[in-house]
């Protein structure tokens, strides 16, 4: 029943490492998703440890979080890190002028992050201030968390840290032609090359510095940027955002959307694949030997907020068809693993394309969770070319492949499928031919539900979730799997 695809995993011609670093999570204090939602301080009704919420803690502990982003985003380029450091009660109170107008209490700051990385097990991706800051500023926070001596390590001993963190990763700002400060791209670049100058590493450290990137399709920003400042990168970033019905500002509806509002986000999550082999090339023009990779630092679905939440707080609900948008960006970083090294959804917890959501002391996980503990085993694992040949899915103006898929071997040489069905009304039975896989069995489990809005409330947590799947077998060197329409399909080969 339902359509034919067939495909070819070539796993005798291996890929690049698919870099565990593409499952970046992003917190920005925006909306509850720092406040509230990681953090809870001294409130004894959420059970926590150092003020940081159990539940989603633990959550994201499955997820084999790689490394986390703060503080922002918009707000990174107007934090000044000395107002988050020292006793809480006399940090200074600030407005959160990006987001809701809400007060900033700075009571999460540089140590109470570096406390979350600890408990969630991730690495540091600490997004400077370059729009209102100066580089002094920058150079002194980058040296406040990292020096082994001197008065600013003496500083963070007085506030609790004697040993330095380890701060791997460094944005030079965030958007810079746009919340970041509204620069051209060669004055962006410059003040790239400026700033980045003054992130010292430690001896012995390194520190790779990420150049905030171009928005959507705006190949001349990377241009710019790698052509003044590439020689001083580890990375250039890019944004995007899918909008559907019509682009900016964010209008469709989360939940409250018909066939039409599904094929409009999943052919934007489809414009990954060409937004990236156009920034590709660009950089290819500077750096064919691809030094310099491509952070996808933040991604993901952009709705309007859902009714009657916080003006400014971004909160929106999560569906099935959040799930088939995450796995589609997850098999186009495959195909593009050569050069998009990092990625970041966004964000982590309550904001956005998020993992989790929470209210009060409730929390439940997204669909996009369980798409990201699904994909997990292609954490650091090979990449393995699959070509996939589909029919096409076609809803209106939307035309798109029906099937989306990656491969990888992991480190412990199995090798996992992802497939994902786009389409909402059929089944689709994928023929896949092996090579260089010597399988001898095949399990997995699949993502799906009821409607294409299905999703997970505090109430019924549970609608949406990874299932045992038994609709793959092997037959010769064909490995045979029936998806359910609009579904995620993970499978191991044994
Ligand atoms: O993720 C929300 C916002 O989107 C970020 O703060 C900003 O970088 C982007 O415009």
């Amino acid at each position: 029943a339902g359509q034919p695809t067939t495909a070819t995993i070539s796993a005798d011609k291996p890929g690049p490492v698919y870099d565990k670093l593409i499952f970046t999570q992003f917190a920005e204090h925006l909306g509850n998703g720092i406040y509230g939602g990681l953090w809870v301080g001294n409130d004894k009704s959420i059970p926590n440890t150092n003020g940081f919420r159990n539940d989603v803690v633990s959550a994201l502990r499955k997820l084999s979080v790689p490394v986390i982003r703060w503080p922002g985003g918009c707000f990174a380029d107007e934090y000044h890190w000395r107002e988050g450091i020292g006793p809480k009660a006399q940090r200074p109170v600030k407005v959160n002028t990006h987001w809701g107008g809400v007060t900033e209490p700075n009571t999460v700051g540089t140590h109470e992050f570096f406390e979350l990385l600890r408990q969630v097990g991730a690495e540091a991706y600490i997004a400077g201030n370059v729009g209102s800051g100066t580089p002094q500023e920058m150079a002194e926070w980058v040296e406040y968390m990292t020096a082994p001596a001197g008065s600013l390590a003496e500083l963070r001993a007085k506030n609790g840290r004697k040993e330095p963190w380890s701060v791997p990763y460094f944005g030079v700002g965030n958007e810079l032609w746009g919340c970041g400060g509204n620069m051209r791209p060669e004055f962006a670049a410059d003040e790239t090359r400026r700033y980045a100058t003054f992130i010292k590493a430690p001896a012995g450290t390194r520190i790779m510095k990420i150049a905030a990137g171009a928005n959507v399709d705006d190949t001349n920003w990377t241009d710019a940027m790698m052509r003044v400042a590439g020689p001083m990168l580890d990375g250039v970033s890019l944004h995007y955002y899918v909008h559907p019905a019509g682009g900016w500002p964010p209008r469709a509806p989360a939940v409250d959307f018909d066939e039409h509002g599904w094929a409009d986000a999943l052919a934007g999550a489809r414009r990954m694949d060409d937004l990236i082999t156009k920034h590709s090339a660009v950089m290819d023009k500077y750096d064919p030997e691809k030094r310099i990779f491509l952070a996808v630092d933040e991604w993901g679905a952009w709705y309007a907020q859902d009714p009657g939440t916080k003006p400014g707080f971004l909160r929106q609900q999560n569906t099935l068809r959040d799930a088939l948008i995450a796995s589609i960006h997850l098999d186009t970083f495959a195909r593009h693993a050569d050069r998009v090294r990092m990625s970041a959804i966004a964000q982590m917890v309550n904001v956005l394309q998020a993992m989790i959501l929470t209210d009060g002391p409730k929390m439940v996980l997204t669909p996009t969770y369980h798409v990201f503990e699904m994909y997990k085993p292609w954490q650091d694992a090979t990449v393995l070319p699959i070509d996939i040949e589909t029919p096409q899915y076609t809803k209106d103006e939307f035309t798109m492949p029906a099937v989306s898929g990656s491969a990888v071997r992991s480190r412990d040489g199995r090798v996992h499928v992802g497939l994902s069905n786009l389409d909402p009304n059929q089944s689709n039975t994928v023929t896949i031919k092996l090579d260089g896989v010597n399988a001898k069995g095949v399990s997995g489990r699949v993502l799906t539900a009821p409607a294409i809005n299905s999703h997970n409330t505090f109430d019924k947590p549970e609608v949406v979730k990874p299932a045992a799947f038994s609709g793959a077998r092997l037959q010769g060197d064909q490995l045979v799997v029936t998806l359910p329409a609009k579904s995620v399909v993970v499978l191991e080969l044994q």
